[in-house]
């Protein structure tokens, strides 16, 4: 992919992986829109915010009009926003919580890779990105909804790329391990820093990896193929 000279819509861009990316893209001399409810204090400098909260779907449509009316130039599209409850069936077990869950993960993600393709199938050079998770390779007990969720996503991912062989658009799919972000405070060890996985994520970019596995969800990749009963165990406690 072309270093500089997109325009990038990232959803969830504000913090965590997503702000990591922002500002990967920036500095490299793209134009970032950045999707989130409440804009943060400390955007980075030069990019745009709209909120829109991903969970409403009239939001939603009214986001795909607003670029599709004020940035008709938009080629690169990043689904990074994603919502992890922590849950148990048998004891807590509400679909209230989870309804967000999936709406945010999966039902956002169709619906914006759908509405705003006509702008994607138009640039001269288009990608679409789609986060999913080293937890989408085997599930962890805790996370039932999000594990499941995030397997969708690389599903419908891999599909969208063989439909669009052969078109000006790419589709990626970046596969974090476990990174120091709101979402992990005070779970898990060993985790990656968002920059460090942006800076992963920019050398496939430009590579056009496709499949961007980064740290220890290569590695689990690479046991679950060889055994995965293995790396079922490994994940399954988390
Ligand atoms: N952290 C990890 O270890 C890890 C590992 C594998 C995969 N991932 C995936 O990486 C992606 C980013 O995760 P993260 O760790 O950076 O999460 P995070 O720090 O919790 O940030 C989540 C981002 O998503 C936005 N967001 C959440 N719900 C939204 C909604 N309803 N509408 C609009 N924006 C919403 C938030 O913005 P607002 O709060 O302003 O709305 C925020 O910018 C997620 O898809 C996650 O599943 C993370």
């Amino acid at each position: 992919m072309q270093k500089n000279g997109h325009k990038v819509l990232i959803t969830g861009g504000g913090r965590g992986i997503g702000r990591a990316l922002t500002t990967r893209f920036i500095d490299a001399g793209n134009d970032v829109i950045v999707i989130g409810r409440s804009q943060p204090a400390d955007l980075p400098t030069g990019a745009i915010f709209i909120a829109c909260d991903l969970n409403d779907r009239v939001a939603r449509d009214d986001l795909i009009e607003q670029v599709k009316s004020a940035h008709r130039d938009l080629s690169v599209l990043i689904n990074n926003a994603g919502l992890q409850h922590e849950g148990n069936f048998a004891r807590d077990w509400h679909y209230d919580d989870y309804a967000s869950e999936m709406e945010t993960n999966m039902d956002a993600m169709i619906h914006l890779c759908d509405g705003l393709f006509p702008l994607l199938e138009a640039a001269p050079q288009a990608a679409i990105v789609n986060v999913s998770s080293a937890l989408a390779i085997q599930p962890k007990q805790d996370a039932p909804i999000y594990c499941a969720t995030k397997a969708f996503v690389r599903s419908f991912t891999k599909t969208l790329r063989y439909q669009l062989e052969g078109s000006s658009i790419r589709v990626f799919d970046l596969v974090p391990p476990l990174v120091d972000t709101d979402m992990t405070r005070g779970r898990g060890t060993g985790k990656i820093s968002p920059e460090d996985l942006a800076t992963i994520f920019w050398k496939a970019w430009l590579a056009n990896r496709e499949d961007i596995y980064v740290g220890k969800a290569g590695l689990l990749n690479m046991i679950n193929r060889l055994s995965p009963r293995l790396a079922s165990r490994i994940v399954r406690h988390g």
